[in-house]
């Protein structure tokens, strides 16, 4: 006999719940909306619909990954950013929302620039270039990655959002794609991995079972990647006119000084919705 939804969406409130989600109801109907491909106003409408023998199947697939910490975005492959649907993968970190604030920033330094040239390092899912790509459409981007396969994502939501053509995806170290080239940028944004490697094993399971740990693991003191970032400029042609970097609680001080280091003086921090210093601004 078939199950209604009212009634899988009870049995699936339970299991989460067991398993010690926060938000075991609210959790239970947006898996069973993105399994039935629906919005949440369906279930409460058709409550006592009859699942498929497949839709229950799925579903309770679903909560029972979801139970041992996958997180729901890996499970229904999408994940919002800047108001834009993201296609993500476990090959990808899973964009944050106080990531937008670094997207809102960059923005607001290139209202006054026509036809700017972006580069991203660290460009993962592409929820970064490709909303940059959306919101300046004079800009062209060009994103790197360490990971092919996030590449491959990114240049799918890139042309998911119709900007393909204005991104440039290459694959590689930091800065080394860009050797052969001779490109200059107005902007150097990035979001690098910033977690201390000590601080790994601490995180909930959701991201330290599932996101990829070359997403996350910014060294000894989370602060590897930065150095690099700023150190290696002198391997661009050319420095970027301004930097943008997010940056992890308690970070922003010693990634200023960095900055600073690199020649940028005019170095502003802003905080997200939380209070924290999390984006870096430098101008050289
Ligand atoms: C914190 S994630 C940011 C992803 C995406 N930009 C976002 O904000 O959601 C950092 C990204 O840097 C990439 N990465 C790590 N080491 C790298 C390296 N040496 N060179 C280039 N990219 C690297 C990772 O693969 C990952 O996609």
């Amino acid at each position: 006999m078939g199950i209604a939804i009212s009634a899988a969406l009870a049995a699936a409130t339970r299991q989460l719940r067991a398993a010690g989600l926060a938000e075991p109801r609210r959790e239970a109907e947006l898996l069973l909306a993105a399994r039935l491909g629906r919005n949440l106003a369906y279930l409460y409408a058709y409550r006592e619909e009859i699942l498929s023998a497949e839709a229950a199947a799925g579903y309770r697939d679903w909560v029972s990954r979801r139970c041992h910490g996958e997180p729901y975005a890996y499970l229904c492959g999408e994940r919002e950013f800047m108001g834009l649907p993201f296609s993500v993968t476990p090959a990808c970190l899973i964009p944050r929302p106080e990531t937008e604030l670094l997207v809102e920033a960059v923005v607001a330094e290139l209202a006054a620039v026509s036809a700017p040239e972006i580069l991203e390092v660290g460009t993962g899912s592409g929820a970064v270039a490709v909303a940059l790509a959306v919101l300046v459409p004079d800009a062209r981007v060009t994103a790197t990655d360490i990971s092919a396969p996030a590449l491959s994502v990114a240049a799918g939501n890139a042309a998911r959002h119709g900007v393909r053509e204005r991104i440039t995806f290459l694959s590689g170290d930091l800065y080394a794609p860009l050797a052969a080239r001779n490109s200059s940028f107005t902007v150097l944004v990035s979001n690098p991995p910033y977690i201390p490697s000590g601080e790994l094993a601490k995180l909930s399971r959701d991201i330290s079972g599932y996101e990829p740990l070359a997403a996350l693991d910014g060294g000894a003191d989370g602060l590897h990647y930065y150095r690099r970032l700023t150190g290696e400029l002198p391997a661009l042609s050319c420095k970027p006119a301004f930097l943008a970097l997010e940056v992890g609680k308690g970070q922003a001080g010693a990634v200023s000084t960095l900055c600073r280091g690199a020649g940028y003086e005019d170095v502003r921090l802003l905080r997200d919705l939380a209070g924290i210093e999390r984006v870096v601004l430098a101008r050289a």
